[in-house]
């Protein structure tokens, strides 16, 4: 059962922006840019559904093979979503990023991502509502690999409780339920450890059709 003495955490995997934009005869990139106006609209509801927690996958350690144009496109995305810190402080949330370190021989995160990431964090550090947090340059298994060397070289050596303390965030809680949209039923690199535990809510809906009743379907099953 849930540990419903905490609030609670809901991740989403956002998948189903091109397909969504496709249906319509647009761009792939509509669909992303209108996956991020959805996210905004979620965060919304999410605040008034009194959720703790809310982890979005906006791009993964894969998403990188993704044509230029594509990732351009999805890192201005990023940049929109950090750059909205007078909603994020009129809602009282506070934002997180985790992903590869930027310092990591492998991180490709570029420097104005960085900044905003950077300057969004700071603007919402003191807000004390629900946590944001934004996975950009995000896998889990780099995430379980460098926590495990890390717990390896503790005086304490590889045990959960040590791999727990040297994930990217560990102070995010386990995750409550998991969503993916658009149809695919994949976990896809994301929060492995975090949702060990977690209920999976997948539904045909693409991320941009993603909203409130939907929200409330996935919230049913942690009743
Ligand atoms: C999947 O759609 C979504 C992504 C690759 C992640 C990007 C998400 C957004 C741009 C939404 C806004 C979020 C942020 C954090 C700015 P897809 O391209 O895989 O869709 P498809 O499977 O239908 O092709």
């Amino acid at each position: 059962m849930p540990d419903r003495t905490r609030p609670l955490h809901v991740a989403c995997i956002m998948d189903g922006n091109g397909r969504w934009a496709g249906r319509r005869g647009l761009p792939r990139t509509d669909g992303h840019t209108e996956g991020e106006e959805n996210l905004a609209r979620l965060v919304r509801v999410a605040v008034r559904r009194d959720i703790g927690h809310l982890t979005v996958f906006g791009f993964s350690t894969e998403n990188w093979r993704r044509p230029r144009p594509e990732v351009r496109h999805i890192l201005g995305l990023h940049e929109k979503l950090f750059g909205r810190v007078a909603e994020l402080n009129e809602l009282d949330v506070r934002i997180q990023w985790i992903g590869r370190p930027f310092d990591s021989p492998e991180a490709k995160t570029p420097r104005y991502v960085q900044r905003a990431i950077g300057k969004a964090i700071a603007d919402t550090a003191s807000n004390t509502g629900m946590v944001l947090t934004v996975a950009f340059d995000y896998g889990g298994r780099s995430e379980l690999v460098a926590a495990t060397e890390k717990a390896r070289r503790s005086s304490g050596g590889v045990t959960p409780e040590a791999i727990s303390a040297n994930l990217y965030l560990p102070d995010l809680p386990p995750v409550d339920v998991l969503v993916r949209t658009s149809g695919e039923h994949r976990v896809s690199n994301f929060l492995l450890w975090q949702a060990a535990g977690a209920a999976i809510y997948f539904t045909d809906a693409p991320w941009p059709d993603f909203d409130g009743d939907e929200l409330d379907r996935a919230l049913e099953l942690v009743g």
